[in-house]
C-alpha cells in the first residue's frame, strides 16, 4: 500500500468547490427512479442517461471531483463505444465503484440488515482498478426503532466496513466508509445524534483495531437530523451545530474528507445544511457532498427519458452541483435557487 498517494486521492475526492456524484443505484433502485419519471429500466436507457449526466461538461469538470459508479455501469460503453470510465477521467473527476452487494437480514437481530459482499472482494477490487477505479464505497445500513438498533447490528456492521476498507486500500483503492442511519422514523435530532454517534464510534474503533490509514479513507455520514415523521423537525442551523459537534466527537482529524449522504432530504435542505456547517469552520476535515437524490431528481425529471431533453437534463444537474459546491465553500445563499427557477 502506497499511503501517500492512497491520501493524494482521498484529497481531490474532497477539494473545496467540488463533492462526488453518488451514480451508483443498484439495479432495483434505478428501476424505483426510472419508474417515477415513467422511464423503463432497460441496459440502453441506463447508460444513456447516466452517459448524460457524464457528458455533462460544466458539472462534470468544475464541480464533481468522482463518480461512484455500480457494476454495470463501470463495464458498460457510450453510445460511440467510448467507456463510461473514460468519460469521467476526460473530465478530470475520478471514477470510484460502490463494491458491497446489498444487505440481508441480520440473524437473531429482528428488523436489523448486514451488508454483505466481502467474500471474493480483494479479486473483484483487482479487476475495478484495472478498469480505471480509485475508490470504492460499502453502505452499511442503521435503522432506528423502539428496540434497534442494537450493539450486535452496530458491531457487525462496523466490522464489516473496516474489513472492506483494510482490502480495499491493500488494492490502493480508497474506501469511502458509508454508515448510514436512516432518517425514516419517528425520532427527534437527538436520537439521531445518539445513535450516529455510537455507530460512529464503534466503527472508527474497529477501522484502528484493522489497521486501516485513516489518511487514506473517505467517510460518508449521514448528517444529524429529525426522523422524516417527527413532528418537530430541526431548523437548519440546528442540523449544523449538532452534526459538526457530533463530528468533532467522534471524527478524528486525520481523516482528510466528510463527504455527506443526502438520504432522502429534499434537494435545498440537502444543500443548505452543508452550506451551514462550512459556515461554522475552521473545521478539522473538509466538509462536501456524495448525493446520489439530491444531484440526480432534477435531472431525471428533466430528461423524463427523451432525447431531446438531454440539454435540460444536464442543465438541472449542472445546477445542483454548483449549488452544493458553493455550499462546499459555505458560500450558497438561497436566492441563488431562485434567480435560475
Ligand atoms: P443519497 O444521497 O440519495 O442518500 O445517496 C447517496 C448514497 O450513495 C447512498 O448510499
Amino acid at each position: 500500500m502506497n499511503l501517500a498517494d492512497l491520501n493524494k486521492v482521498a484529497l481531490a475526492m474532497v477539494t473545496p468547490g467540488q463533492g462526488i456524484l453518488a451514480a451508483d443505484e443498484s439495479s432495483g433502485t434505478i428501476k424505483k427512479r426510472f419508474d417515477a419519471i415513467k422511464v423503463e429500466s432497460t441496459e440502453d436507457n441506463r447508460r444513456d442517461y447516466r452517459e448524460l449526466l457524464f457528458r455533462s461538461q460544466e458539472a462534470m469538470r468544475q464541480y464533481i471531483s468522482g463518480v461512484i459508479l455500480y457494476d454495470e455501469t463501470i463495464w458498460q460503453n457510450a453510445k460511440d463505444g467510448t467507456p463510461l470510465v473514460r468519460l469521467i477521467e476526460q473530465a478530470g473527476s475520478i471514477p470510484g465503484i460502490k463494491v458491497d452487494e446489498g444487505t440481508q437480514p441480520l440473524p437473531a437481530c429482528p428488523g436489523e440488515l448486514i451488508t454483505v459482499g466481502l467474500d471474493k472482494l480483494a479479486d473483484r477490487l483487482k479487476k475495478y482498478y484495472e478498469r480505471g477505479a480509485r475508490f470504492a464505497k460499502w453502505r452499511a445500513v442503521i435503522d432506528i426503532g423502539a428496540d434497534i438498533p442494537s450493539m450486535t447490528a452496530i458491531h457487525a456492521n462496523a466490522h464489516a466496513l473496516a474489513r472492506y476498507a483494510a482490502l480495499c486500500q491493500a488494492a490502493q483503492i480508497v474506501p469511502i466508509v458509508e454508515p448510514e442511519v436512516l432518517m425514516d422514523g419517528d425520532h427527534d435530532i437527538d436520537r439521531c445524534v445518539e445513535v450516529t454517534s455510537r455507530v460512529l464510534n464503534k466503527t472508527f474503533q474497529e477501522l484502528r483495531i484493522q489497521r486501516v490509514a485513516l489518511e487514506g479513507m473517505v467517510l460518508k455520514p449521514n448528517m444529524a437530523v429529525s426522523g422524516k415523521k417527527c413532528a418537530r423537525q430541526a431548523p437548519v442551523a440546528e442540523v449544523a451545530e449538532k452534526t459538526v459537534q457530533m463530528l468533532k466527537r467522534c471524527v478524528p482529524a486525520a481523516v482528510p474528507g466528510i463527504a455527506f449522504l443526502s438520504g432522502g432530504q429534499s434537494d435545498e435542505e440537502a444543500t443548505a445544511h452543508l452550506d451551514a456547517m462550512n459556515r461554522l469552520g475552521p473545521l478539522p476535515w473538509r466538509l462536501t457532498f456524495s448525493y446520489g437524490r439530491a444531484l440526480q431528481a432534477a435531472p431525471q425529471k428533466a430528461w423524463g427519458g427523451r432525447s431531446e431533453n438531454v440539454a435540460a437534463a444536464q442543465a438541472a444537474f449542472a445546477h445542483r452541483a454548483r449549488m452544493n459546491a458553493l455550499a462546499s465553500k459555505g458560500q450558497w445563499e438561497s436566492g441563488l435557487e431562485k434567480k435560475a427557477a
